[in-house]
């Protein structure tokens, strides 16, 4: 008898990539079953499993699979997933990298630039009827990004496409980071970037080293003209102080695409605040992006199935 592997995916993907595999038993989650639940219930023999960053794969999960030889994630992040238990276990995991930095970098720059020229606010006034006084010298006034200075906390693919953004608008870049890199922006502490920077971007991983990285004290040190625009995870912010930060006019705005917790309900503090623009987790949202990260998934899932090296993979996390 032949054995036929086993894929679990848990999100229909864009692109037919998932219709190409052949020689596999390929079952997608019913739209109406509850992902988790699903999952619980048919990963015993899985294979292989294609998730994305809404599945929670701990220790409980993984201890019920007993045959699964790859994760693959359909995102760059991995927080989702208990890496270390995994590789524990021999279970490779994989993700979809550099396909979206730009995208992703887009969006964050696209945020930084929306909040600090008014752009959600100017289009709420018009939307509610309330651009009563036409164009007058003080109407609106925003803030520049040209000339600025953003400081880029975290320096990895994303902190690089920043950097290049950043470049064609005459920003002056600094950067801190773990390590020092070999690029274009001035590596200074933690506490000169908050204290100097006119926008903070936030485009670290996170892990339990960033978990609320950004609190009430860090805030404290920013200017109280500054911007935080954060693109990552939302568990890097302490939520909380940051909206005490916001009420107490510590600092002067959030652009944020990401939570701590998501999706966010329309009643957090946030939502009502014109200093702060708020997009449900769009980094990576685009046709082209989402397509190629689509590609890159399976194949790394199939790669590692059939005994091929997988475009990318986790190998070790700290
Ligand atoms: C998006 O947040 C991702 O990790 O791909």
């Amino acid at each position: 008898m032949i054995y036929v592997k086993k894929i679990l995916v848990t999100h229909k993907l864009p692109g037919n990539y998932l219709n190409e595999i052949k020689n596999y038993e390929v079952k997608i989650r019913p739209e109406n079953e509850n992902s988790e639940k699903w999952l619980l219930n048919n990963i015993k023999d899985a294979n292989g499993i294609l998730i994305t960053l809404t599945d929670k794969i701990d220790r409980e999960i993984l201890n019920y699979a007993e045959n699964l030889e790859v994760i693959s994630t359909y995102s760059v992040g991995y927080d989702h997933i208990d890496v270390k238990y995994a590789l524990s276990k021999g279970i490779r995991v994989t993700n979809t990298p550099e396909v979206l930095t730009d995208s992703t970098a887009d969006m964050i720059f696209g945020l930084m630039i929306a909040i600090a020229r008014r752009v959600v606010e100017g289009d709420k006034l018009i939307r509610n009827n309330k651009w009563e006084a036409g164009w007058y010298p003080q109407f609106m006034l925003g803030t520049d990004v040209s000339g600025a200075t953003l400081g880029i906390i975290g320096m990895g693919r994303i902190g690089r496409a920043m950097l290049q953004r950043a470049h064609g608008f005459n920003m002056k870049c600094i950067y801190y980071s773990k390590h020092r890199h070999d690029v274009d922006a001035e590596y200074v502490s933690l506490d000169e970037l908050l204290q100097k920077s006119d926008y903070v971007a936030l485009c670290m991983d996170y892990n339990k080293e960033t978990h609320h990285f950004m609190d009430y004290d860090k805030f404290l040190k920013m200017k109280k003209s500054a911007f935080i625009i954060n693109g990552t995870r939302g568990k890097v912010i302490n939520e909380n102080d940051l909206i005490k930060a916001l009420d107490n006019k510590i600092i002067k705005g959030a652009a944020l695409d990401v939570f701590e917790s998501e999706p966010l309900n329309s009643e957090n503090p946030l939502t009502k605040m014109d200093n702060v623009i708020v997009t449900p987790h769009l980094g990576s949202a685009t046709v082209e992006t989402r397509d190629k990260m689509a590609y890159v998934a399976v194949k790394n899932l199939i790669n590692i199935l059939s005994g091929v090296e997988p475009i990318y993979e986790i190998k070790n996390i700290s």
